[in-house]
């Protein structure tokens, strides 16, 4: 291991101890427990300052920890996560052009299965169709994870499915508030858009090697730096957002619901997302992203692919599995 690795585990093993404490603890007693010199340890507390951990120091009394920085190192989403296996591998950037492209990276290197993608910022963030993600700093989660399932490619749409209805769970448990999903990936409180969904595969043929799940949430987005047609968790909820524990809850839920996945297909995970969904039941336009096709009629339901289905006018019903959808009425 090198010296910058040994470092960030003294870091990360500091704050934990100091985190459990709650309260003044000795120098003497931290550099014992943990084994490391006094002065390795003022060295640390000095980094640890310098990246925003407020570490009070008194004489005769020792460091207390005060706060933690609002930024999702590897550290703080690792501290008491409740996951067996998403999110034991992390790789954290403050900047970055897209977590997609380094969730594939290290996909194509064998990177575990979990292994998670985050950001502060990212200048290139993609959505679907090829639209951009605006992605400022600190204000949002932006992440991609890998997951190496054992499906076709056709079941690769149930994953999105999947992902949407899990950041609902998350986000109603962690903040109380409910959001809405419009087909296939967009997240909506209210009609505005609160985040997004993009799965992406690497497979061959009908194999999937692995896929990637980016998810796009806006968290702590002021109304000045929002679209007309989007908003954030903060405005809706009038208080700053923890994104730490958001983010843990959203890998949570992931893991639970992948799990239900794996152990009874994807029934009950359509099942959730009809709850969740404000598309089935209305007069939807799908407009196909190569420009080409339109369709029009009531949305009636979700197939088991993650495709919708739409009855026209006709009474004729057709599957669609990509688009872009506009809510009639
Ligand atoms: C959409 O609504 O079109 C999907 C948006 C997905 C955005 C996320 S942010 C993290 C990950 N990295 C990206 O470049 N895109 C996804």
């Amino acid at each position: 291991m090198d010296k910058n690795t040994t470092g960030i585990l003294m870091q990360k093993r500091i704050i934990e101890f100091l985190k459990k404490r709650q309260e003044y603890v000795s120098g003497e007693e931290i550099s014992k427990q943990l084994g490391i010199s006094r002065q390795g340890l003022w060295k640390h507390i000095h980094e640890l300052k310098s990246i925003g951990y407020d570490i009070i120091a008194v004489p005769h009394r020792g460091y207390r920890l005060l706060s933690c920085p609002d930024r999702l190192f590897p550290s703080e989403v690792s501290y008491q996560l409740k996951t067996k296996f998403l999110g034991k591998k992390i790789y954290y950037f403050d900047n970055l052009p897209s977590t997609m492209d380094i969730a594939f990276e290290v996909g194509i290197k064998g990177a575990p299965e979990g292994t998670l993608v985050l950001a502060e910022v990212q200048t290139k963030g993609r959505g679907r169709l090829g639209r951009n993600w605006f992605s400022p700093k600190y204000k949002g989660i932006y992440l991609s994870l890998l997951l190496r399932p054992k499906i076709l490619t056709n079941q690769t749409p149930v994953f999105t499915l999947l992902s949407a209805v899990s950041v609902c769970e998350a986000v109603k448990e962690q903040i109380g508030l409910d959001i809405q999903i419009k087909w296939p990936n967009d997240l909506l409180i209210d009609n505005k858009k609160l985040g997004g969904i993009l799965t992406e595969l690497n497979a061959e043929m009908d194999e999937v090697h692995f896929l990637v799940i980016g998810i796009g949430l806006n968290v702590n987005n002021e109304r000045k730096s929002l679209l007309e047609y989007a908003t954030s968790l903060k405005e809706e909820k009038h208080e700053q957002i923890n994104r730490i524990e958001l983010l843990k809850e959203i890998l949570r839920k992931i893991e639970e619901n992948y799990l239900i996945f794996q152990k009874f297909g994807a029934y009950p995970i359509l099942e959730k997302w009809r709850d969740y969904n404000i598309t089935l039941g209305r007069r939807v336009k799908i407009l196909s992203h190569k420009g080409g096709l339109e369709i029009e009629g009531e949305a009636v339901d979700i197939d088991i692919d993650g495709g919708i289905l739409v009855r026209n006018d006709l009474g004729l019903i057709q599957k669609v599995t990509a688009g872009d959808v506009v809510h009639c009425r």
